[in-house]
């Protein structure tokens, strides 16, 4: 391989998931894992198998799915996880175990309780037991940047003799700076005897917000592997963003001559769509893929733009796939035209699915006038996701206004069955959502409401998320409509569905949450 190509290794479906209230489900993993293989990422880490029966099964299917890019999974230097990460992975047509221990003087006397001995045992043991299973194996050093060097060396050279052909060397917990990273790689790779027959990589947390600078030092000083999420995801601050490393090799290949093999215009695709999954907005002015990341709002600034836009833009807006057009498609515009507008954006459904959002499609032409990319794509992706809903939202009216009491009345088919109900509340959210709750009776109680104008303008496509936790486990639902309360009441409901599939996975025959028709529903 060419030497200065650089791996690109996303693990928004194992340390972007860690982040609190990123779960998701295996679908939405799915459909992550399939955007992230056309965007072109080397090795997709798809999870931590033995943390439990889902996440098993979420690697599995990603290895099932997944074609071009290597699928890995994680685990600790255990027998146990190593031989679990293997099973999930059997399907993959590249598949990597990544095997991890940490190596700091106090992760070792806190968190492993051993001598640095048995750790330095323990690399030789995993990594040698894990290349009995698989070819491609990656050691992780954890807190790798609080490690002793002479210790590190020792484990590194130990990792790369027992069959370890990447190397890691986490930030754990995004201490370090880009000088100190940098000339930490530079020195490992030096020093280390073998170090020629690994590859080495980055792994850094954003606790300083440094996380995409110390990973360029990292690449900078020898590293040829770059681990990271997409919208930057991930435990606490989160890990150096994809888009950010991608982005700044790709425009500063003058000060960095290195190559990836990410297809940049797929990025705004994968950001939106981990964003509307998690639930997690993507702040306006963050780099590359915020709202604002291309607008031009100062008078000086659009007349430079207007004469040359490289006055004020140092990429194109399309190099990273953003589309400002309005879509010419509407009221009249027929299904093919339809479908062909979205293959462009990179959508291709299934004829029942596809019939499905061109009905809504026709539904949103008729109650707005411009109808833009973004509309469609928040259209489809909670198609989707709500296509096999067995829980279809209906109609509602809401009361709202300074008098009050405001209250909403829903229908909604639960089943095949149209139940209709009016709730008040503290608000026409609230009313909205106690009437849901009188339909389907549940205790699970909201985590998160947020509302996301996708569009401009007040007639925009108003996306908004809500989180519900329900006996420790928690589901986004989305939903997406220009009326801010319809689309409330589809995210809820689209929640409620995702809770639902959770529990009847868990215990087949409860399906209380959606056979009891609460006191006041009328059939
Ligand atoms: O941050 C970290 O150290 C990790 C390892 C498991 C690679 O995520
Ligand atoms: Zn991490």
């Amino acid at each position: 391989m060419d030497k200065n190509r650089i791996i690109i290794f996303d693990t928004t479906l194992r340390d972007g998931e860690q982040s609190p209230g990123a779960a998701m489900n295996l679908e939405e993993k799915l459909r992550i894992a399939g955007l992230l293989e056309e965007l072109g990422v080397d090795v997709i880490e798809a999870g931590f198998p033995i943390s439990s029966p889902g996440d098993f099964q979420a690697v599995n299917e990603v290895a099932k799915k997944i074609k071009k890019s290597t699928v890995c999974g994680l685990a600790r230097a255990a027998k146990a996880d190593i031989e679990r990460v293997a099973e999930a992975i059997k399907p993959a047509a590249q598949k990597r175990i990544h095997v991890f221990i940490s190596t700091s003087p106090l992760h070792m006397k806190f968190k492993l309780q051993k001598e640095p001995e048995q750790v330095l045992q323990a690399v030789w043991d995993a990594v040698s037991f894990a290349r009995s299973l698989c070819d491609d194996v990656e050691w992780s050093a954890e807190d790798a940047v609080r490690s002793e060097h002479d210790f590190l060396c020792r484990c590194i050279e130990m990792a790369i003799k027992a069959g370890a052909r990447t190397v890691n060397i986490p930030d754990t917990v995004g201490y370090t700076t880009p000088d100190e990273y940098g000339a930490l790689l530079r020195m490992l790779i030096e020093r280390v005897p073998n170090s020629g027959k690994a590859i080495f990589s980055t792994h850094c947390h954003n606790d300083l917000g440094l996380a995409v600078a110390n990973s360029l030092a990292g690449v900078i000083n020898g590293a040829r592997q770059v681990e990271c999420t997409i919208n930057g995801l991930g435990e606490r601050a989160g890990n150096a963003a994809l888009e950010e490393v991608v982005m700044a090799l790709k425009v500063r290949h003058d000060r960095m001559p290195f190559t990836t093999g990410i297809k940049t215009e797929n990025i705004t695709r994968a950001s939106r769509l981990v964003s509307q999954i998690t639930g997690f907005v993507v702040q306006p002015n963050k780099a590359i893929v915020g709202a604002n990341a291309f607008a031009h709002e100062s008078g000086v600034h659009q007349d430079g733009m207007i004469k040359n836009r490289m006055t004020y833009e140092i990429m194109t807006p399309e190099s990273v796939g953003l589309t400002h057009s309005s879509l010419k498609l509407g009221k009249l515009s027929g299904r093919n035209a339809f479908r062909t507008k979205l293959k462009e954006l990179g959508y291709e459904l299934g004829d029942n699915a596809l019939e499905e959002a061109f009905r809504r499609f026709k539904d949103l032409a008729d109650r707005k006038r411009d109808i833009f990319d973004d509309d469609l794509i928040a259209l489809v992706d909670d198609e989707m996701a709500t296509v096999q809903a067995r829980i279809k939202f209906v109609s509602l009216e809401v009361y709202a206004g300074s008098k009050g009491p405001q209250k909403a009345t829903m229908e909604v088919e639960v089943d095949g069955k149209l139940k209709k109900v009016t709730a008040t509340g503290n608000g026409p959210v609230d009313a909205t959502f106690n009437a849901i709750k009188q339909i389907i009776p549940h205790e699970a109680t909201l985590q998160l409401y947020q509302v996301h104008a996708v569009t401009h303008g007040t007639d925009a496509q108003a996306e908004v998320t809500v989180r519900l936790e329900e006996h420790g486990r928690t589901v986004n639902g989305q939903g997406a409509d220009p009326d801010t309360l319809v689309a409330s009441a589809r995210a809820y409901l689209h929640a409620l569905t995702k809770l639902l599939v959770k529990r009847e996975k868990k215990a087949p025959d409860d399906m209380t949450l959606i056979s009891s028709s609460g006191g006041q529903a009328a059939e």
